[in-house]
């Protein structure tokens, strides 16, 4: 995979279901750079998944995205962010600090995602998977919101060989 140029200081969301390889992608960086509501509701809770630690992940999310951004750090929003509201509070942010933004869209077809999402240890009931799914948004929407850039995660490439990621 050629690695996406991010300059310091960008404010890069990903998008995409469940299982579609948002984590893998962000391993590509320093740990540091991860801004994870996954991770904030583990150490929470000890588990991932439990939604009930959902808002206090949202408010660690906040503060570790407000501290880099004002620093000039990059941050990579590794969470799902398929529901306009939540992208639009990460925008408000970016423009908040002056900071560029960079979407990057997880846009492999159901099947390839059930697959993936099926291969891995934590996985998550097919029905919610196609729920997000199709719930992702298009490349057009994601520039009307105020993107400054958009990629699609197909035209980044295949990753050669991932760490096993959660
Ligand atoms: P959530 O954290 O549940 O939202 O999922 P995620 O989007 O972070 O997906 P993750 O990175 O955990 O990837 C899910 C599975 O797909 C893992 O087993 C990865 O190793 C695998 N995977 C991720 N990207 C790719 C890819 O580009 N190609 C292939 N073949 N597998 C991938
Ligand atoms: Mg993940």
């Amino acid at each position: 995979m050629n690695r996406l140029t991010l300059t310091a200081g960008t404010a890069c969301t990903l998008i995409g279901p469940p299982g579609s390889g948002k984590s893998t992608f962000a391993a590509q960086w320093p740990d540091t750079w991860r801004v994870s509501l996954d991770l904030y509701r583990k150490l929470a809770a000890d588990t991932a998944t439990d939604q009930s630690a959902t808002p206090v992940a949202l408010q660690i999310q906040a503060l570790l995205l407000d501290a880099r951004l004002a620093r000039g750090l990059t941050a990579i929003v590794d969470s799902t962010n398929l529901r306009a509201p939540a992208r639009a509070g990460l925008l408000a942010r970016a423009a908040h600090w002056q900071r560029p933004t960079v979407a990057v869209l997880f846009d492999a077809p159901l099947a390839t995602v059930q697959a993936q999402n099926v291969g891995r240890d934590r996985v998550v009931p097919a029905h919610v998977v196609r729920e997000f799914h199709s719930l992702l948004p298009t490349v057009d929407q994601l520039h009307d919101e105020g993107w400054d850039t958009v990629h699609l995660a197909s035209a980044l490439g295949a990753r050669p060989n991932s760490p096993n990621v959660r």
